[in-house]
């Protein structure tokens, strides 16, 4: 059975944003969540007790990202393990939990791994557990090395496309802080450029329908004092038209062999405008959303997500009238077509910048040698 229960207790987190934690209470391990779907009215918390409350907050979006969600995925199966349940059984379910964001199949593959590994040398569950765990803290520790070193890779770049700084950023949906063991992704080079005084202002797409823009990277953007300006989705068009926008700095949910680049449904047509107005469009993702596996856009599997989320206002702060938990913005039955995600092809990405540098133009065949570097490394 699921377990999650909710905790609003502010004060037992530590500083910065604190998205994911494994705490051993007495009554036995947990994960415990920071609730996204409830920012920023409220900062909650969400304690899961076995992989299927995760599992849960996956899919309700409570846990979200995709360096996130791998390290998540990786906890999911370790908590399966120190508690007792079928591992295998666990982590099936945990990666099948959303399919667009490769990096949560990775990292619950890898702490399956090591479990399995370590089971196999030891003949000891409680080692095999521990070694599950080991490698879900690797993994969270990874990312947040990797986001530090994919923000000095992006902001170099930003400065070298764009010399003189100032830097006038557009971003869509949320890769921050809550989305990563560290500071993120694309956001996590706004906020170095804000830091080193070269931001401008960071353009925030809403991002609709569940409005992570507005939600969680103007929350971000907020604490972190940088100048921030939220626009609907739909006025992107008139801001380039207008000449505001010097770079578009988007996420990743899964980078194909080809270059082709799955992330927030919303960014392609951003693409698209990029190329129109001679803006460059820069994708910032760990090595682990880079799925040699995936050959071209065309394979990427993407998320369908409820009519209800388009049909009815589903914020957090509003009341609760609708099937799907939210206020009708449409007529009862209204049909809606809702992807979570889209597709950029390659030749619309000025750069995919990682924690191993950039690739400019993006090729299959660069890539390819990217991976192979870092494999070495
Ligand atoms: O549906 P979500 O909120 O999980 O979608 C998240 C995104 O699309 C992000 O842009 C993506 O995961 C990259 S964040 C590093």
């Amino acid at each position: 059975m699921a377990d999650q229960q909710a905790r609003t207790d502010r004060d037992k987190r530590p500083t910065g944003i604190p998205v994911i934690r494994w705490e051993e209470p007495p009554e036995g391990p947990v994960l415990v969540l920071l609730d996204q779907t409830r920012l920023p009215a409220e900062e909650a918390e969400l304690v899961c007790t076995d992989a299927p409350a995760l599992v849960e907050a996956i899919r309700s979006l409570a846990v979200r990202g995709a360096p996130l969600l791998g390290i998540a995925g990786a906890y999911g199966v370790a908590l399966a393990a120190v508690r007792g349940f079928d591992v295998a059984e666990a982590a099936g379910a945990l990666a099948g939990a959303r399919p667009t964001a490769v990096n949560l199949a990775v990292g619950v593959r890898r702490a399956q791994a090591a479990h399995e590994a370590a089971l196999v040398k030891t003949g000891d569950p409680a080692a095999a557990a521990a070694a599950a765990l080991a490698a879900a803290r690797a993994l969270h520790r990874e990312d947040a090395e990797a986001s530090a070193r994919m923000a000095a890779h992006g902001l170099a770049l930003l400065d070298e496309l764009l010399p003189g700084g100032g830097h006038r950023i557009l971003t869509h949906c949320n890769s921050g802080s809550l989305v990563s063991g560290g500071e993120g992704t694309a956001f996590a080079v706004a906020l170095r450029a804000h830091r080193e005084g070269r931001l401008r202002r960071l353009w925030v797409d809403e991002t609709r329908p569940l409005l992570q823009g507005a939600r969680l990277t103007a929350y971000e953007a907020a604490r972190s004092g940088m100048a921030y300006t939220l626009l609907t989705d739909n006025a992107a068009g008139s801001l380039f038209a207008a000449g505001e926008v010097d770079a578009v700095l988007i996420g990743a949910d899964r980078i194909a062999a080809d270059g082709s680049v799955a992330n927030k449904v919303g960014s392609y047509p951003l693409a698209v405008l990029a190329r129109y107005h001679h803006v460059p469009f820069i994708v910032v993702a760990p090595m682990t959303t880079i799925d040699p596996d995936t050959p071209d856009g065309a394979s990427i599997e993407v998320e369908q997500r409820p009519g209800f989320e388009v049909t009815e206002v589903t914020a957090p702060q509003v009341p609760v009238t609708g099937a799907g938990g939210g206020i009708p913005v449409a007529p009862l039955g209204t049909q809606a077509y809702n992807p979570a995600f889209d597709v950029t092809p390659p030749e619309l990405v000025t750069a995919i910048v990682t924690e191993e540098g950039a690739v400019s133009p993006v090729t299959a065949a660069a890539l390819a040698e990217l991976c192979a570097r870092s494999r070495q490394v």
